[in-house]
């Protein structure tokens, strides 16, 4: 590994995902051609699709009567399309705003309909998970994101639901164990636990759709994409290949109970240095701490261009916390090792000490 990487996404794959990647877009399975130039209808690409629909069904356990879709436009295609696939004309959604990609999900909401936000938690800069709401049973659907990465926060529980639950899951799936039962549409952009941008993972119940009476543009109905394998157009090859490659990966480092204890490993190793050391205060409510994104900030200004230049010496990047912020942001996804946050522990020890 060339350097510790805690960017927030895109951000770290493993290194040996890169390696089989890499070659892959030389010569893809012997056959002297690359992954990337050859039809997507092809056996040996059909086969990849296949596969990685079926390891995210296997990891996640997806019950049967759900659909695997690799779609694209990123997580922000899918805060247009859940309204316009669940909302009825002339119905109401309710919402959770609890960061700027909630915000962004309900902008679009509310261009089609009715916006009901439950839970707010703007009134301190996003830095806790609204809870205590009752959602409504006369609304379509309900709306949450799991795990806020610029504010690094993550709901610990999802609520109890007596309408459709739909969760933008980007930056916190395969992260550890959720009831995908409990909800009927997940969606996460690729490139924070699964693989390259440019990829959508969209895991939705299919006895959901086709109930609006909305008149649906093809593209942005997800039955479209249902009807056709997630293969109705070009799909993104790579984005793909390289998803499946991290899902093996992870489905042969024991799947997502295994790599939940390594996560928690890891945000029990910083938190905890955040808790202990004067220099450091994290950011968001401890209850509801994410265990991808550990937000803090210097308690001694003065000290910012010492700690700067040592993490960087560590060979440590991508911490500079979000604008919104400030301060700084470890992200901690599947792939970053433990060790590294070691050395992030250690730098934040030496600072202490100097
Ligand atoms: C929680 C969350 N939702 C949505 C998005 C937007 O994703 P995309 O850039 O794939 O549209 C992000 C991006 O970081 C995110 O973290």
């Amino acid at each position: 590994m060339k350097k510790h990487n805690f960017s927030a996404g895109p951000c770290i794959l493993p290194q040996g995902v890169l390696k089989k990647a890499s070659e892959a877009i030389l010569n893809f399975n012997d056959d002297d051609l690359s992954l990337i130039e050859i039809s997507h209808r092809s056996k040996p690409f059909v086969e990849v699709m296949n596969k990685a629909q079926s390891l995210v069904k296997e990891l996640l356990e997806v019950p049967d009567g759900y659909s695997v879709l690799f779609l694209q436009g990123g997580a922000s295609m899918e805060f247009l399309m859940v309204p316009l696939n669940l909302l009825t004309e002339g119905g109401k959604s309710a919402y959770t705003n609890t960061g700027t990609w909630a915000t962004k999900a309900i902008t679009e909401a509310k261009s089609l309909g009715e916006v009901d936000v439950l839970g707010n938690s703007s009134d301190n800069n996003f830095n806790y998970i609204p809870k205590g709401y009752t959602i409504p049973a006369d609304v379509d659907y309900f709306h949450c994101t799991s795990n806020n990465t610029i504010y690094g926060t993550q709901m610990k529980e999802f609520p109890s639901c007596p309408t459709l639950m739909v969760c933008d899951m980007s930056s916190d799936i395969f992260s550890r164990k959720v009831d995908v039962s409990k909800f009927d549409l997940i969606y996460a952009g690729a490139q924070k636990n699964m693989g390259p941008a440019g990829a959508t993972l969209v895991i939705v119940k299919d006895e959901i759709l086709g109930n609006t009476g909305r008149n649906i543009p093809t593209m942005l109905d997800y039955n479209t994409h249902i009807s056709k394998g997630s293969m109705f157009n070009t799909p993104p090859v790579f984005p793909i290949y390289v998803s499946m490659l991290t899902l093996e990966w992870l489905k042969n480092l024991g799947g997502v109970e295994a790599i939940e204890k390594m996560n928690q490993a890891k945000a029990d190793l910083l938190y905890g240095e955040i808790d202990r050391n004067p220099l450091f205060e994290g950011t968001a409510a401890k209850g509801d701490r994410s265990n991808m994104n550990v937000c803090f900030l210097l308690t001694d200004s003065s000290k910012e261009e010492a700690f700067n230049t040592m993490w960087n010496e560590a060979g440590i990047n991508g911490l500079k916390g979000h604008r919104s912020v400030g301060g700084y942001r470890a992200s901690m996804y599947n792939a970053l090792p433990l060790k590294s946050v070691q050395v992030l522990v250690n730098v934040m020890q030496k600072l202490a000490n100097n």
